[in-house]
This record gives structure tokens, C-alpha cells and sequence, in this order.
């Protein structure tokens, strides 16, 4: 099974799939994390041309391409490739940032790239998408902070760059999915303690996986 975890900047997607990654494999089960965009060697060249501030001003659709480059790259040599061998993958980002960010954030729409994904990859939902939810300002508090301390390069800040407008469509453009597939989608309040987050990321995993889950002391 897919699952994907997605957020806006400082949302505390990496570290959470760290965690869900040695939640599920502790419950015996293959599991292997990876992320978007920069997971192949052709998608660390396009990550790096994404992330850069010095980028600025990329044309919205080929900054769709760019994406849905690193994304079919990603897909044919490490997903699918993962399913097949029958391991969970848990992925930081996928489609549905594309939809967040340059769907509605940038208004290319969903439609162009619901279609795009269509023709390239076929049927591309995960089955399963945890959205950590925080609030912008908490966010990007949060992604400077870890930029500031140099967890992060301030080579990868394009999108920190943007206004707190931009990343408020970003937000809503997530919750508006969410709303819109509650089968596939979990909301979980990021803004608590990260093991607070990752109990209730467990859980829900743990009801899809249909594999024990340490709170409930059941299946989920
Ligand atoms: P991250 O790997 O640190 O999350 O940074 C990836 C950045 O790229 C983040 O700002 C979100 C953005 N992004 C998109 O705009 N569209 C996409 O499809 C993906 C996967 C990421």
C-alpha cells in the first residue's frame, strides 16, 4: 500500500515518516520511506532546481512539469517497483502537493492536473494520505527555525519565500481535498507535541494496515 503524508512547510511531515516507517515495520511488515521531490538521481537534479530561491519565478506550468517529471521518474523506478515486492511505501509528498500547491495555490486548477496524471502514471491515489494540518504562521515559524539552526539549506527556500497568502491557499487547498475524499484522507493537528501526532498517524495506519495498534491495544 501507498500512504503519503503532506503539509504545508513546517508541518513536521519528515520526522513523522521516520516514525510511521519504524511503527510499521516494528509490526512486522516491509515498509521503506521515501519522498518527493529528489527520490531517483534524475529527481535530486529536478529538487534542486525546484528549491532554489534563486528560481523565483518559474512559470507556474513548468513548474507542473518539473513535478510530475521527478514524480513519474519516482514512481516507475522506486513505488511501483516497492508494491510489487508487496512493501508499504510511506511517501513525504505526492500528487496531492501538486494539487495544493500548484492546483490551487498557483490556480493552474485541478483539472489539468488530475488529467496530466491520467495520461502519465494511470491510477495514481494513494491509499492512504495523512494531511498534518497546522496553522501558516506556525508553519513557516517553524521552516525558518529549522533553516536559521542549518537543518535545512537555505538552498531549498523558494517556496518559504512565498507570501503567508500563497501558503494560506496551500492550506486550504489540502483541507478542500480532504473534505472532498474523507475515505482516503486523515486530518491530523499538527500543532501538539510531535508524539501526539504520531499516535494518532499510527492509529489511522494501523486501521488501513489492518495491523495492531498500541493505544487501542486492538486493530485499530
Ligand atoms: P520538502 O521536500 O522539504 O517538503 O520541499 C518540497 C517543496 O516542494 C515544498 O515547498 C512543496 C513543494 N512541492 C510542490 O510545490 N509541488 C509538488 O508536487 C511537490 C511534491 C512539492
Amino acid at each position: 500500500m501507498l500512504i503519503t503524508l503532506e503539509g504545508i512547510e513546517g508541518a513536521g511531515k519528515s520526522s513523522q515518516v521516520q516514525a510511521a516507517v519504524a511503527f510499521v515495520r516494528a509490526a512486522g511488515r516491509a515498509c521503506v520511506a521515501t519522498r518527493e521531490p529528489g527520490a531517483t538521481d534524475l529527481g535530486r537534479r529536478i529538487r534542486r532546481i525546484l528549491l532554489d530561491p534563486a528560481c523565483a519565478g518559474i512559470d507556474p506550468g513548468a513548474e507542473l512539469l518539473l513535478y510530475l517529471a521527478d514524480r513519474v521518474e519516482h514512481v516507475q523506478r522506486v513505488i511501483r517497483p516497492a508494491l510489487a515486492r508487496g512493501q508499504v511505501v510511506i511517501c513525504d509528498r505526492y500528487v496531492d502537493a501538486t494539487l495544493a500547491y500548484q492546483g490551487a495555490a498557483r490556480g493552474l486548477g485541478a483539472e489539468l492536473i488530475e488529467r496530466l496524471h491520467a495520461i502519465v502514471l494511470g491510477d495514481w491515489r494513494p491509499g492512504l494520505t495523512l494531511l498534518i494540518d497546522i496553522p501558516v504562521e506556525v508553519g513557516l515559524a517553524r521552516a525558518w527555525g529549522a533553516v536559521d539552526r542549518g537543518e535545512r539549506s537555505g538552498a531549498e527556500t523558494r517556496f518559504e519565500n512565498e507570501d503567508k497568502d500563497f501558503h494560506e491557499r496551500v492550506r486550504r487547498g489540502y483541507l478542500d481535498l480532504a473534505a472532498r475524499e474523507p475515505a482516503r484522507y486523515c486530518v491530523i493537528d499538527g500543532n501538539r507535541p510531535p508524539g501526539e501526532v504520531a499516535r494518532d498517524i499510527q492509529a489511522a495506519i494501523a486501521g488501513r494496515l489492518h495491523i495492531p495498534c498500541p493505544d487501542r491495544g486492538g486493530n485499530g
